[in-house]
């Protein structure tokens, strides 16, 4: 049987492979994901079968309430809610991954290779930072602790005493594995070091720090693969940790930030609730009918959604001021900013959920020339993304960040219900350029207005 296993496991192992290779476009990430069910379903099942690890009472009892608990609060959850939801899920997982290698130390009584309590302390460790530090990321998203950093004096230092203690725990673990306080121990002080390490990064960088908690996840099952002989455990733990740490990447350097700075800097100010310098500056108030006047004369329109967009649910409506425009003859396309959103692939996510035509997205390098070409850009709860200070203003968080080049074309129209500031706290000049129409509302209720009177 375990031979046939392995051999299931292998066909798992290219699942996965193709799955993620799937999941890497908006096209194919349907079936990107149901390859990977499709695998670890095999995976499970197969496990199941040939280790006999437990009582199938016990197995199946678990799977109906996890699936339910699973379905209930899939279905419940908002998009916006999406990156908390990851955030649970990878604590879930490093939390898994420390507690079956503990079992596993547990049942070996004392009488285990050194390879093996080795791997244990590193599951254990990986693991419990992942759950920790996970829930923390949970409550700076779902706004139950303060999204700006927490800092104190003395703080990295403080975090390399507890990295040191956990490996002269290890160590003395290792040397004797009947020693079981200090597995104990190394879980106390990880549970620490996760909350030491994330509370120090603002609430602006927690889908980074959720990313790279994701590949710790991954990291913490490999090792736990390794703890208890499971080939397809460490094969796929390693995939998460590897495409956890390339997600992680990308998302600095569509920021311009380096991860050491995301980590260490405690960069960012309370999650966009600040506001913005604007007291001097004045800006005109536009209105739906405004807004459908240019439109209606423009031969090509970019639409820039940001976070704002999700935060309405105002993509259907978009979706059919977009045929309607098109209908007319316009050119009509979406710029889609790489961290637009709270999490990677937002946008694209949320246009789709709208049927919006693959055709019509375009990446920002693939756009950005074309701006100063374009009659109309249609901003709709973007804020950070399309900021010039991220251009020339050296003291702005966002400075280095690429960002779409809206200020270039012809007219801009901004929808947003103030002239608050976005999620990195900065306040953004070209709400005050001479081109651009702001237009204060929901934005599903400003785009409702706009199709309406468009088709008035
Ligand atoms: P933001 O800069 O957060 O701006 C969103 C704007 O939407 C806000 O200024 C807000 O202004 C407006 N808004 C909120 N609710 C609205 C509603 N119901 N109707 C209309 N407008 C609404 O978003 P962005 O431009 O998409 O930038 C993304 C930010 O997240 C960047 O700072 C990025 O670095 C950060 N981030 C993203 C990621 C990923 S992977 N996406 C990862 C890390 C960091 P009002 O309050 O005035 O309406």
């Amino acid at each position: 049987m375990t031979s046939i296993a392995n051999w299931v496991y292998l066909l798992c192992a290219v699942l996965f492979i193709l799955g993620l290779k799937n999941l890497g476009s908006a096209k194919t990430a349907r079936r990107g994901n149901l390859l990977a069910m499709l695998a670890m379903l095999l995976a499970v099942v197969v496990t199941l079968l040939d280790q006999q690890i437990l009582s199938f009472t016990f197995i199946f009892t678990g799977l109906i309430i996890g699936s339910a608990i699973g379905a209930v609060v899939a279905k419940k959850i908002q998009m916006t809610q999406m990156p908390e939801m990851v955030a649970l899920f990878n604590g879930l997982g490093g939390a898994a991954s420390a507690l079956v290698a503990s079992a596993e130390f547990f049942r070996g009584n004392g009488d285990l290779q050194i390879s093996i309590v080795a791997t244990i302390c590193l599951s254990v460790l990986i693991g419990t930072v992942t759950l920790s530090g996970s829930l923390i990321a949970f409550a700076k998203l779902k706004g139950i602790m303060k999204g700006a950093p927490i800092t104190y004096r003395g703080q990295h230092v403080i975090n390399g005493l507890i990295v040191a203690m956990v490996l002269v725990f290890a160590i003395m673990l290792v040397l004797d594995p009947s020693n079981w306080k200090m597995l104990i121990g190394i879980l106390a002080l990880a549970a620490v070091l996760g909350i030491t390490s994330v509370i120090p990064i603002g609430g602006a960088d927690m889908p980074v720090v959720i990313s790279l908690l994701n590949s710790y996840s991954g990291l913490a099952a490999a090792a736990t693969g390794f703890v208890i002989s499971n080939n397809i455990l460490i094969i796929s733990g390693a995939l998460v940790g590897a495409s956890g740490l390339i997600l992680t990447n990308i998302m600095c350097v569509a920021m311009n930030r380096s991860l050491g700075n995301v980590l260490f800097a405690a960069v960012g100010s309370d999650g966009g609730s600040a506001s913005g310098s604007t007291e001097q500056k004045q800006v005109t108030r536009y209105t739906a009918e405004d807004a459908v006047m240019m439109l209606d004369s423009a031969q090509s329109v970019i639409i820039i959604p940001g976070y704002g967009l999700a935060v309405a649910q105002a993509q259907h409506i978009l979706q059919e001021m977009t045929e309607i425009l098109m209908e007319r003859n316009i050119q009509v396309r979406y710029a889609i900013h790489p961290v637009a959103g709270r999490m990677p692939g937002h946008m694209n996510v949320l246009l789709a959920e709208a049927s919006v035509s693959y055709d019509l997205l375009y990446e920002m390098d693939a756009i950005n020339d074309d701006f100063k070409n374009t009659d109309v850009a249609l901003v709709i709860g973007a804020n950070d993304i399309i900021n010039p200070a991220a251009r020339h203003k050296k003291e702005s968080a966002l400075y280095g960040m690429p960002i779409l080049n809206v200020d270039k074309a012809r007219t801009v129209m901004i929808v947003k219900r103030s002239l608050s500031v976005g999620f990195a706290g900065e306040d953004n000049e070209l709400f005050y350029d001479d081109k651009t129409m702001m237009l204060f509302a929901d934005a599903k209720k400003m785009v409702t207005e706009i199709v309406h009177a468009l088709k008035a």
